[in-house]
């Protein structure tokens, strides 16, 4: 190897070393790090629930226009997969009543405590179930929802065509699976976080005909994410 290969080999390391933290940092930040190859929450919880449930991402989130596209009744049962700060959790427990009822799921115990601490400023009364799901289960009951709601969490599930066919049964007979992600493209712009994780429209419509479910709506307002619903093939029985 010349002397020159060798000293731009050595300022490569230099750079390398000097650039690691400056990223970490910028994942840390907004809401994603790497573990073992997978997509995994920041450490600080607390700026990444600050950085979920900010005003400035109503924007973008349009988070009335979801409400509003889909349709619920005060009466109904929705389950919140990945539920974080509770973002969309408040405003399905004001669509559907305390007649209704909400069942707030994640992985991680701390989001859940925030919910309910947050459910319980308001003063507002409600019918929250809070569960502590499984990487591979939301553990939800039987026959116990109309909707399950995944909003910017299907790139953190593994085998998605598996967990989505174990999740059939606890779809009650008209129940459906709304799924809005982040385009792994430009449309999403600067995440903060890398984008491989992400998962392309087409590629999750597969996934979920495979799980057994078909397409059956699509909303195009969202302009960083694509807004799916997905019924099951056959009918949960
Ligand atoms: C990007 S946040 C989205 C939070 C919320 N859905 C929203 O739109 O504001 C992803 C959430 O999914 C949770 N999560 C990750 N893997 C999960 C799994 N296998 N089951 C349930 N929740 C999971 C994380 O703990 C985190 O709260």
């Amino acid at each position: 190897m010349t002397r020159s290969a060798l000293i731009s080999i050595r300022l490569l390391l230099i750079i390398a070393l000097w650039a690691a933290p400056a990223l970490a940092q910028n994942e840390h930040r907004h809401g994603g790090q790497e573990e073992q190859g997978k997509h995994r929450n920041p450490t600080d919880l607390k700026s990444y629930l600050e950085h979920l449930d900010s005003a400035e991402r109503d924007q973008d989130q349009k988070p009335a226009q979801v409400i509003e596209a889909l349709a619920l009744k005060p009466g109904l049962a929705v389950a919140d997969l990945g539920s974080g700060s509770g973002y969309f959790t408040r405003r399905f427990v004001e669509a559907v009543t305390a007649d209704g009822k909400v069942y707030a799921v994640d992985v991680e115990p701390e989001m859940l405590e925030y919910v309910k601490a947050s459910l319980e400023r308001a003063h507002q009364p409600y019918s929250v179930e809070f569960i502590l799901a499984g990487s591979d289960s939301p553990k939800l009951p039987t026959k116990s929802v109309d909707l399950l709601f995944v909003c910017n969490v299907v790139h953190h599930l593994e085998n998605r065509s598996t967990y989505f066919a174990n999740v059939i049964p606890a779809l009650k007979p008209s129940g459906r699976v709304a799924i809005i992600d982040f385009y792994p493209d430009k449309r999403s712009g600067n995440l903060g976080f890398p984008k491989h994780h992400l998962v392309a429209r087409d590629t999750l419509v597969a996934e979920m005909a495979k799980a057994g479910y078909r397409l059956f709506r699509e909303h195009g307002f969202l302009p960083k994410q694509y807004f799916l619903e997905f019924v099951p093939e056959q009918a949960p029985h």
